[in-house]
């Protein structure tokens, strides 16, 4: 990967902390924001359609989709680690054979992935510089769903990034946190033909599901 963002999160998300992600999810289950998007999606008729998950960490949205009827996905991240944690879960689950995984920076492998019914970002689209080529690239892959969960653009969660990010300029990672304004990624979203459909808050959280 040349992309110093994402060479930076294949740092962060590894080890200590992917392996205690993946018991979280063992133990409790889904995050609240993830379950709100999966709750979302399966509010519409996704029997049998095909997911493009990026950045998906441990795979939950993978893993719960397709065992609510979704028959093929593909899971593209730029952290080996949580590769391999999605794999080892989907192992675990039994769907591994229903799984494609791909390692790198989405933006940069875009054009090896087909398109899916249903693409979907959760916590991605903060931990990537240039927000206008992912949500572009991505976007343009859902035929049908696109699900998004990126942080609100209010001060609190600047003030919180900032801290988050000096933290990993003491560390030295080139990784950095960022809260894209919202009205951005809606107007990129809605112009690659996509019409929102669902819209959750949270304190620091916004859920959105666009359909084409
Ligand atoms: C904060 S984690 C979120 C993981 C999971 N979706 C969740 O909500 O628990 C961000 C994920 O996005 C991935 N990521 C960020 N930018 C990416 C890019 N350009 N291409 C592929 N993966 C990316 C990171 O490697 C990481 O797995």
């Amino acid at each position: 990967m040349s992309c110093p963002q994402c060479v930076g999160a294949d740092q962060v998300f590894s080890g200590f902390y992917v392996a205690r992600e993946l018991r979280s999810y063992r133990r409790k289950g889904p995050r609240a924001t993830t379950t709100m998007l999966v709750e979302a999606l399966k509010a519409e008729d996704i029997e049998g359609f095909t997911l493009l998950d990026i950045g998906g960490g441990v795979g939950a949205i993978q893993h719960e989709l397709l065992r609510a009827g979704v028959s093929r996905a593909t899971g593209a991240d730029a952290a080996a680690a949580y590769l391999q944690a999605t794999r080892e879960e989907a192992e675990r689950q039994g769907h591994a054979e229903r799984i494609e995984y791909r390692h790198g920076d989405f933006v940069q492998i875009a054009g090896e992935l087909e398109s899916a019914d249903i693409v979907t970002l959760d916590r991605v689209i903060c931990c990537y510089h240039d927000m206008e080529a992912l949500v572009n690239t991505s976007a343009e892959k859902a035929r049908r769903l696109y699900g998004v969960v990126y942080p609100r653009d209010v001060w609190w969660t600047r003030v919180g990034n900032g801290f988050l990010n000096f933290f990993f300029w003491l560390l030295r990672n080139p990784f950095r946190v960022f809260v894209h304004s919202s009205c951005e990624v809606d107007a990129l979203v809605r112009g690659a033909g996509l019409q929102r459909l669902y819209t959750r808050m949270t304190a620091n959280w916004q859920v959105v599901l666009y359909k084409r």
